[in-house]
């Protein structure tokens, strides 16, 4: 049964780029190839795309099938479902975290919007303002993550309909077409061919360390968008005719294609870098990495390119920008839709103060960043999200009624009851995923 008044998406085009949206962001374009750099080049790449599919795909799928089965957001979902009532604190564990991660990665998306500004101001002779704007000195991380919050609330706001399908559908092609360009501009690079081997030529004896999983496993989750109820939301929005299985292929093929094309341009970037004289490996002699990498080889390189170098700079922070804002959305509408659902506050009214609650979360974030980001970071994407990957395997796996799961995935797509999908899909949700899930974890704290 549809609740109109909840909002609905009015294509599958619409729910697609939302939920691919959602996927693509800064955890592509910063956080994979910050990572990738991190835990040594292609052996992260691989099995970071082997957990995609392996463990990401069946819980995107388990997402949309509770999601759209219950119509609702991850707490009401819980309650509506048979069995669901123990697992409702996991929904609100979902909502909270995502709120969280909400708070850091707005101030990683109000740097993107600093170094837009940047190259703009510099070409206005404000100089002094265009250093100050990329200083990431407390300040500065304060004003633009206040800009990024105050356009997700604006967006959230207008509800399904006019924000989040209007904004997606129009930004996310874009995004693809200037990657595209980029890498291929960087490829042509002297050096780039030496970045490219790293990227791709896995070099499994020096990196095969216990980080490598939890890092790899809690990428899949963060890049798309997994256990906090972003998927479950969006899947709540969507029509009983949509083929969630298919549009959970397209979701988790467009969103690591982006990491993938993302890691193409980075990491030939830094070694182009390299070759014209800035420093990519630190005292220990490991690429460096960490939040502030894109910021510190992109312009780098974005310099020797002249005045292209410019214009290129202005229109990849552009891309990230538009990348981190249909990410963004999908956060704050988890809790609005338990707001708006379970309490009955109206969609404006919840976005506004849920939207000024993280944001003062996100100004702590700022205000003590050394001590609390990486924390933050690490804690929710890669422990918390898993966990809740795990906690949605054991609810879809072993605790719902297996006819009316089912019977959810069928609709629109009814031959998918005797296919061979229907055979392999449940068996990963029980068994393979959330092992999977509890061994990385368990090998992380012993
Ligand atoms: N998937 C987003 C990215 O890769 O940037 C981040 C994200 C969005 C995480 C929504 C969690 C979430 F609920």
């Amino acid at each position: 049964m549809s609740d109109s008044s909840r909002g609905e998406f009015s294509s599958s085009f619409g729910f697609i780029m939302a939920a691919a949206g959602s996927a693509i962001g800064l955890g592509n374009i910063w956080g994979f190839p910050t990572q990738t750099a991190q835990n040594g080049g292609a052996a992260f790449v691989l099995l970071y795309l082997i957990l995609a599919f392996v463990v990401g795909y069946p819980i995107l799928l388990a997402e949309f099938t509770i999601g759209r089965h219950a119509q609702s957001n991850p707490v009401g979902t819980y309650q509506k479902i048979k069995g669901g009532k123990r697992f409702v604190p996991v929904g609100f564990l979902g909502i909270t975290t995502v709120g969280f991660i909400l708070s850091f990665y707005s101030i990683i998306a109000g740097t993107m919007v600093a170094y837009f500004i940047n190259p703009i101001l510099k070409l206005m002779g404000l100089h002094q303002a265009s250093a100050w704007v990329i200083s990431q000195g407390a300040s500065s991380n304060i004003l633009f993550a206040s800009i990024f919050f105050f356009f997700t609330i604006l967006i959230v706001a207008a509800g399904v309909k006019n924000g989040i399908e209007k904004w997606s559908t129009r930004l996310m092609p874009t995004l693809l077409v200037i990657l595209v360009v980029l890498v291929v501009y960087v490829l042509t690079l002297d050096g780039a061919m030496e970045g490219l081997k790293v990227y791709l030529l896995p070099d499994f004896t020096k990196v095969m360390h216990t980080q490598l999983f939890t890092s790899a496993l809690g990428q899949a989750f963060f890049s798309l968008s997994l256990g906090v109820g972003s998927m479950l939301v969006l899947a709540s929005y969507t029509s009983k005719k949509e083929n969630i299985v298919r549009l959970g292929w397209l979701v988790t093929l467009s969103d690591v294609s982006i990491a993938f094309l993302a890691g193409l341009l980075i990491i030939p970037a830094m070694y182009a870098a390299a070759a014209s004289g800035t420093q990519i490996f630190d005292e220990t002699g490991s690429l460096i990495s960490g939040p502030n990498l894109v910021f510190q080889v992109l312009p780098a390189l974005f310099d020797t390119m002249g005045p292209i170098g410019i214009g290129l700079s202005i229109i990849f922070f552009f891309l990230m920008i538009i990348a981190a804002l249909t990410s963004t959305i999908s956060m704050l509408e988890v809790p609005v839709a338990y707001a708006v659902d379970n309490r009955g506050m109206s969609r404006e009214k919840a976005s506004i103060i849920i939207g000024v609650v993280f944001w003062a979360v996100s100004m702590i974030i700022a205000l003590n960043f050394d001590l609390l980001f990486n924390f933050v970071v690490s804690a929710t994407t890669q422990f918390i999200q898993p966990l809740l990957g795990l906690f949605i395997c054991i609810f879809v796996g072993w605790v719902m009624n297996r006819n009316t799961l089912i019977e959810e995935i069928k609709q629109g797509n009814p031959e998918v009851a005797n296919s061979l999908f229907m055979k392999i899909w449940p068996f990963f949700i029980r068994y393979i995923s959330p092992i999977l899930i509890f061994i990385i974890l368990a090998q992380a704290f012993l």
